[in-house]
């Protein structure tokens, strides 16, 4: 791999405002910061080690159509390469330069900063768009996304016409997203230099080539002619950039047929590993002493905690505030900040922005912060070693959320943090002996989920041999089919495993998991689609309510009010009108301000999360949007909640279970013996059969989001599975 030229080395010194700009103008104040921080982050991107290469990497990518990237994390990858393409030109007739991450958080923040580096207003010349949250207008040039949100534009247009070059970042973390978008790319390059004639060349700034782009029309999403149409049209060559953050550049280059992979270099300063001597039991607790060791032993320098998700970052965040507000002055020093998917976008972005003077960051983060985002200032890692990860079972059909090890190369980068801008420390909250045994790379997740959302969307894009589709990686045989079995069952596909009309269809408009969206078509037909789209958007957030570990009984009395005898879902519909019905209450009486400072003393009390209920606000709003255009039926089932339970059955079959003589459950269409997760409001009740929407996996197997029903619905119900079963 040739690589590209050393970048500079020297160190960076956070720059704090300086006392002297107290200055009595309000105005020229403001202004004078203004162009100090243009100042700043031009000369932030000046000293990126990318910076030095910038026309090397043009020429290169110029000249091929497909270029590997490989870089370290915080070369500048993610926010200098299309700045590059839209100064050199790759933006001309209106064309977009869409850049895929795997996360959210990643392609809000990066368009965030690449916005003010461009000095635009975000969601102009550059933008994003995730689900449910959109920030492009027509004028968007730079677009940062998500790689499931591509996946979903390519339904609308097929041969991605707007796009004049798509980057694939974060390679590497191989999300099942990712792996079908290369696949879905290397056919629509092919397609489009097909449709270009031969003597016009491939180089796509060539003027003469004609393209019929602006005729394209979008045809809202129904056509399932993947490529096959419009022979006629011609469309200018897409140039395919994909970029990683480990050094595996061979798999992608060989999928590409032997693509060139240029390196990037990045800095890396030295970082010493510390191990514990003996394994931890609760990481969790020895994650919280490592902070205030670092803290009070160490010197400056901000610290990243690496947890495995929002409840772990919430309670630790819980913990630290209150150490914290036992020592006043120890506050003024000490500064925590959350960073996970879920966190509204706003807040995400105070992980970027320095601690004040004389005050050190500690940022709890989950996965992201490893190399989806970069967060200047980072001296000490806390690293516990653990990662929430899907795993899938075909055989059983279940998919489950799990804390597992990280793998050494996750551990590698996460260390790498803490030696960006100068030496640094990591702290892995095990004992040496353990990282011997950990996997080398994470397995990728195509090979450990349920693919049915990823083959209904393949089979919306006319890719119907889903067997025979140039995976980069093919998952099992066995996952593939069971995958169709469960699609088939939910009637999505016909018998011929096309995809059926309209059920299948309106399943793949929707941006959520195949079953939840058959439960908004079949809430329709049961008059229930108000309870049925309050029930998605909350189970759509990682959780509502949250038990500090020394409130519990205190959490669990507050809930009480709530919780519903029949189960969770009914539980979480019975928090959300609450909510709602106080927000209006509030903002009637006080205004927006203060009726927001309200809600967030309602929630404290209530032990519920404000900020997850907050995001299920939104989802909610979101995808109201999009039943409302497909015309269901937004009916509400009123006091009948039977109706409302009856249609959790018809939709939640496939996760059934009945309680056995000792008192466990067994999980009808996996046969698996799992146990009622002590969170949920049935755990003392004992209710004979029930419908569950999540398997967790710790050392026992818990369903979580219960609903008590009749046995017997199901036979009624699903016939096309328990009639043939039983
Ligand atoms: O993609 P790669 O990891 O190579 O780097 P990047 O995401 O382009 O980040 C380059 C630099 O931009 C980082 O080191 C940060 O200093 C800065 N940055 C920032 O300050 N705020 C952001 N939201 C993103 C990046
Ligand atoms: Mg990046």
């Amino acid at each position: 791999m040739p690589s590209m030229a050393q970048g500079n080395r020297h160190q960076h010194q956070r720059q704090r405002p300086s006392p002297s700009s107290n200055s009595s103008n309000p105005n020229r104040n403001r202004q004078t910061q203004f162009s100090a921080r243009r100042q700043k982050i031009l000369q932030q991107r000046k000293s990126l080690p990318i910076a030095s290469v910038e026309k090397r990497l043009v020429d290169e990518i110029r000249k091929n159509d497909i270029l590997i990237i490989v870089g370290e994390t915080g070369s500048g990858k993610t926010t200098q390469i299309p700045q590059f393409l839209f100064g050199a030109g790759f933006c001309q007739d209106g064309k977009v330069i869409g850049i895929t991450q795997p996360r959210r958080v990643a392609a809000v923040t990066v368009a965030k900063r690449v916005a003010e580096e461009f000095g635009v207003e975000l969601g102009q010349k550059v933008g994003y768009s995730v689900r449910f949250d959109d920030a492009t207008s027509s004028s968007t040039r730079i677009k940062y996304m998500t790689d499931g949100l591509l996946l979903r534009e390519a339904l609308l247009d097929p041969h991605l016409s707007k796009y004049s070059v798509i980057i694939v970042d974060e390679a590497h973390e191989r999300t099942v997203h990712t792996d079908v978008l290369l696949g879905l790319l290397k056919n629509v390059q092919l397609a489009r230099s097909n449709s270009v004639s031969h003597g016009q060349g491939l180089n796509f700034l060539n003027k003469n080539v004609n393209s019929a782009m602006s005729s394209e029309k979008e045809n809202g999403g129904q056509s399932s002619s993947f490529l096959k149409k419009d022979h006629h049209e011609k469309y200018a060559p897409l140039k395919l950039i994909i970029m990683s953050a480990s050094l595996d550049a061979r798999t992608f280059s060989e999928y590409f047929g032997c693509a060139k992979a240029v390196h990037v270099q990045g800095r890396q300063f030295p970082v010493d590993i510390f191990y514990t001597r003996h394994g931890e039991p609760d990481y969790l607790d020895a994650a919280f002493i490592t902070i205030f060791q670092i803290h009070l032993e160490e010197g400056p320098g901000d610290i990243l905690a690496f947890l495995t998700g929002q409840e772990e970052i919430e309670s630790i965040e819980k913990l630290i505030h209150e150490r914290l507000s036992k020592s006043p002055q120890e506050s003024q020093k000490l500064l925590v900040v959350p960073i996970f998917a879920a966190l509204p976008s706003e807040q995400q972005l105070r992980a970027f922005a320095p601690a004040p003077s004389g005050c050190r960051k500690v940022i709890l983060a989950t996965n992201i912060a490893e190399t989806s985002v970069t967060i200047p200032g980072i001296k000490y890692v806390i690293d516990p070693g653990f990662v929430k990860a899907r795993s899938y079972d075909p055989a059983k059909g279940m998919e489950s959320l799990n804390v597992v090890p990280t793998s050494k190369s996750q551990a590698l980068q996460r260390s790498g943090r803490a030696g960006r801008e100068g030496p640094g420390k990591c702290f892995r909250l095990y004992p040496e002996k353990e990282f011997d045994k950990l996997e080398d790379s994470t397995k990728p997740e195509i090979k450990r989920c349920n693919l049915s959302n990823v083959i209904l969307q393949l089979k919306a894009l006319g890719v119907d041999d889903i067997l025979g589709f140039d995976f980069i990686e093919k998952p099992s045989r066995a996952a593939i089919i069971k995958s169709l079995e469960q699609l088939f069952l939910l009637g999505a596909l016909t018998d011929e495993c096309r995809l059926s009309d309209p059920v299948g269809y309106q399943m793949a408009r929707l941006p959520l998991d195949p079953v939840y969206s058959k439960s908004l078509i079949l809430a329709s037909q049961f008059n229930c689609l108000e309870e049925m789209l309050i029930t998605v958007a909350m189970l759509s957030v990682e959780s509502i309510f949250y038990a500090p570990r020394d409130k519990l009984e205190e959490s669990r009395t507050a809930t009480k009010s709530f919780s519903s005898p029949e189960g969770d879902h009914i539980t979480l519909i019975k928090v959300y009108r609450a909510y709602n019905d106080l927000l209006e209450k509030r903002s009637n009486e006080m205004g927006k301000t203060k009726s927001e400072k309200a809600l967030r003393t309602w929630c404290r009390e209530n032990f519920i999360s404000s900020r997850s209920l907050r995001h299920a606000c939104d989802i909610h709003r979101q995808i109201q949007g999009h039943v409302v255009q497909m015309g269901l039926n937004l009916a509400s089932c009123g006091d009948d909640m039977l109706q409302y339970r009856r249609c959790l059955a018809a939709s939640f079959f496939l996760n059934a279970a009945v309680k056995q003589p000792e008192g466990t459950y067994r999980a009808l269409a996996s046969g698996q013996v799992v146990q009622i997760h002590p969170s949920s409001v049935l755990f003392h009740q004992k209710a004979e059969c029930v419908i569950f929407n999540e398997l967790v996996q710790t050392n026992n197997k818990y369903i979580r989001n219960l609903t008590r029903i009749d046995y017997l619905w199901l036979t009624e119900l699903a016939p096309q599975y328990y009639a043939v079963q039983n």
